[in-house]
């Protein structure tokens, strides 16, 4: 069964039905302003930090059928009025399906890029609603237009309503004295405009949430107890003030603050339509928001935002655009999946359905020095910023913290706090922002990054940073601390863990990802050497330094172990009974180029053998079963369960990379198509989640309930299935001279198509593959004439080229 489909055109995914198996949602704005808002319209907005200054309440715990957030009502007015208090005079439904749950005659969400669009046909009227954050702006703006679809007049109203939460997102649950004394509401009037203003007492001079329209209210309610009447025995499907002609009024001087505003919208003839705008917004109070608000009570600023939002949009994908076989992959690669990568790049793993936003998380360094790898194409300058940022999380000896807050930026170490006994650092953390420098380099040619002096994170007692140094000395670093920290076999220790959060081994444990990881960074930063014209004799000695004992140690026979514990025990071993082997042991064996070509055919035919299913690959094999706390969070899950032998999507691209660089490109195809979301549209009760964006993990096959997928939108397996499916399936990677063009796809196909904007160029692209390999390029034509190599370097002067590749031996 499928709840909708793919309307590429419109670049949207269109949800028919809205008692999907999971809510499912979509993004608006940015970390600076936006949130998330869910299939029936609740929505969860903050500004600059969901944790220290979120606006709306929502729990994504309360079921689907729950009000989260926001809401929006409508009331007909019957055409006879009754004086029995046991007939109403109002039909009240909402036409978000949720949380009234009439029965509606049409349902849709538009789940489009930077906005989502809930239309629906009930009781004679059919609204749509749309909702967004301008670009650049800090206002959520619901644009709602309701439409007399019956042959009879209706008189109808419509009542927006949403819940405030305490900026504190977490006190909010935690403290029920301090919190609800605080929160207050006012109602100013501005000219016929009724402005609803909220703010937690302490902020009252300083940051207000403001609420309002572009049409007068004849009431209002801030007090839930009011709107949801007999002492809050009413409910949100039926709340008991929607029965009166007219709201309370009321000021809320404590308790649970909401906003909601009766708007009489009158007698709406057949075919008539009347648009109400609403704006959720915060600032320092009424004045400083008034510019803003005035602009967008105006239904052409509605326009113009939305076409700017487009236009944003054009730019950002026109970057990359593919023509292949599959339409699945067309979908993906075109809209979705840049989509996803903009969301992890702004979000990390803060806020979402399944990442709450509450307490220490924040910015994590690891994966969004990896999300900005998925958006460096599309927006370059915005990547360098980011990165900048994450390297002021990096310690002066090289290590980094392993998350920060965005609006405090103050960083932490993370989980690693949660155990006395393990190290509190992570030994990936500082690694991957190397890969992130390389890949700013590749992608503009501007060096001159690498001199930019970055602050590293120790601050002196005035909370001014102690040291500073270059880009490239911030990479040093990061190479040296890994170089010098070291176990038994002479492979980097582990730390508190490295990529797999959830291993957490004595002290004294080695790590054999790190070890390739790090191999990655070495053979990245010696490529950014010999292109900047510096020596690499000390970084190939140490990345032949590790290659040895990494080739010496890590292989078990026919695959690499993951992990050695801190008695020099391998995990990840035919040896072991539990997790006996890890997808990433192989995968990143391959990418670092540490594996020797036997090796490496034999360990990822291993992977294929042990740990590839029909929905993707499990990140090891078998689980645990049962709590250990000699290794830690691992054993928490059930066998099949996200970490512990579940398939981790994350890792699943990073197969597809290793065998592109194998030459089996049918291989990477088959595992990028099994976990393609966009194929699983029509089998989706199993799968659950939205079919338009990636997971973060499904369970595997140890588990019951095999195939079910969670914790969708913030996962690396957005940027690195782009990466995986763009760079090198397909084969365009930005070089330092170049744009390398190097397929790997699968034998089947004829060929693709693709155009992608690099460096102020446009090249065209062109691939064919006559004798159906995999792998391999005959010959390169490039504006009608042949060239030798498929770096294609473009002449100065020139604004689009055209590239044409055959592929064969
Ligand atoms: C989560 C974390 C990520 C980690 C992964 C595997 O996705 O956000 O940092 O690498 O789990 O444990």
């Amino acid at each position: 069964m499928n709840y909708g489909y793919f309307d590429d055109p419109n670049r949207e995914y269109v949800i028919t039905n809205p008692r999907t198996p999971a809510k499912w949602i979509n993004y608006i704005g940015t970390l600076q302003f936006g949130g998330f808002v869910d299939h029936t319209g609740g929505a969860i907005i903050c500004k600059n930090d969901p944790t220290f200054n979120r606006i709306t309440k929502y729990v994504q715990q309360m079921p689907s059928s729950d009000f989260k957030g926001e809401t929006l009502y409508l009331r007909i007015h019957r055409a006879e009025r009754s004086d029995s208090a046991d007939e109403a005079n109002y039909k009240v439904f909402s036409p978000f399906y949720v949380p009234t749950l009439d029965a509606y005659d049409k349902y849709e969400c538009h789940v489009g890029l930077g906005y989502t669009r809930i239309i629906s046909e009930m009781y004679g009227l059919r609204t749509q609603v749309t909702i967004f954050v301008p670009t650049g702006a800090a206002v959520e703006v619901r644009d709602i237009k309701v439409t007399n679809i019956s042959d009879t007049p209706i008189e109808v109203d419509a009542i927006p309503v949403l819940e405030y939460t305490h900026p504190s997102a977490l006190q909010q649950f935690t403290n029920a004295d301090w919190i609800p004394q605080t929160m207050q509401s006012k109602m100013l009037k501005d000219g016929e405009y009724t402005v609803l203003v909220q703010y937690p007492f302490m902020h009252r001079d300083v940051r207000h949430n403001i609420f309002t329209s572009n049409l007068p209210a004849s009431s209002f309610e801030t007090d839930r107890k009011k709107f949801l009447g007999d002492n809050e025995y009413g409910t949100w499907a039926n709340p008991l003030s929607l029965q009166n002609d007219e709201l309370s009024n009321t000021e809320a001087l404590r308790g649970d603050n909401i906003a909601a505003l009766l708007q009489h919208l009158g007698t709406l003839q057949p075919g008539e339509t009347k648009q109400l705008i609403t704006q959720l917004s915060q600032e320092s109070n009424y004045e400083a928001a008034k510019k803003s608000i005035e602009k967008y009570r105006n239904p052409k600023s509605i326009e113009d935002a939305l076409d700017e939002m487009k236009k944003f949009w054009d730019t950002y994908l026109d970057v990359l655009q593919v023509e292949t076989p599959d339409s699945a992959f067309n979908s993906t690669v075109n809209i979705h999946n840049p989509h996803q990568c903009h969301t992890t790049r702004q979000w990390s793993r803060y806020l979402s359905y399944y990442q709450l936003g509450l307490g220490a998380r924040g910015i994590g360094m690891r994966d969004s020095s990896q999300d900005l790898l998925g958006t460096m194409a599309n927006n370059p300058q915005d990547a360098k910023e980011f990165l900048k940022l994450l390297l002021s999380f990096q310690k002066t000896n090289g290590s980094a913290l392993h998350q920060f807050n965005p609006l405090t930026l103050e960083g932490n170490e993370g989980d690693s706090l949660e155990r006395e006994d393990r190290p509190h650092y992570y030994s990936d953390d500082h690694l991957w922002s190397i890969l992130g420098i390389t890949a700013y380099v590749k992608e503009t040619g501007d060096t001159s990054f690498l001199n930019e002096s970055i602050p590293y994170y120790e601050k002196d007692k005035n909370g001014y940073p102690l040291q500073a140094s270059s880009v490239l000395d911030h990479a040093k670093r990061g190479l040296a601390f890994t170089r010098a920290d070291i176990g038994k076999h002479g492979l980097p220790l582990l730390g508190f863990a490295d990529w797999n959060d959830t291993v957490n081994l004595p002290t004294g444990a080695e790590s054999l990802f790190t070890a390739n990881l790090y191999g990655v960074a070495l053979r990245e930063f010696i490529a950014l050497l010999k292109f900047i014209g510096q020596s690499t004799n000390e970084y190939e000695t140490a990345y032949k330094e590790m290659q040895t004992r990494l080739e010496e140690h890590g292989w078990d026979g026919e695959w690499y172990v993951r992990y050695f514990d801190d008695k020099g025990e391998p995990l990840g071993s035919n040896k072991n009974k539990y997790g006996q082997i890890y997808l990433n042991g192989q995968s990143w064996a391959v990418l670092s180029g540490f594996a020797s070509s036997d090796r490496a055919k034999r360990a990822m035919q291993s992977v294929y053998e042990k740990l590839n299913t029909k929905y993707g690959i499990k990140l090891s094999a078998p689980g645990f079963n049962g709590y250990d706390r000699n290794y830690g969070g691992v054993t928490t899950y059930p066998p099949g369960a996200k970490e512990n032998g579940g398939i981790f999507l994350h890792p699943n691209p990073w197969a597809m990379m290793a065998e592109t660089i194998l030459g089996n490109g049918d291989r990477a195809y088959e595992y990028y198509s099994q976990i393609n979301p966009a194929g699983k549209n029509d089998s989706i009760d199993l799968y659950e989640i939205e079919p338009y964006v990636y997971a973060q993990n499904i369970l595997g096959d140890e588990h019951p309930q095999f195939g079910l997928g969670r914790n969708s939108w913030l996962s690396g397996t957005a940027s690195w299935c782009y990466q995986a499916g763009t760079q090198w399936i397909l084969g365009i990677r930005a070089d330092y001279d170049g744009l390398l063009i190097d397929p790997c796809i699968p034998s089947k196909w004829d060929g693709f198509k693709a155009t992608r904007k690099y460096r102020g160029v446009t090249y065209h692209i062109t691939v064919t593959n006559p004798s159906h390999v995999c792998k391999g390029v005959a010959k390169v034509t490039v504006n009608g004439k042949q060239v030798e190599e498929n770096l294609i370097r473009a002449e100065k002067g020139l604004s689009e080229v055209n590239v044409e590749v055959v592929m064969g031996s």
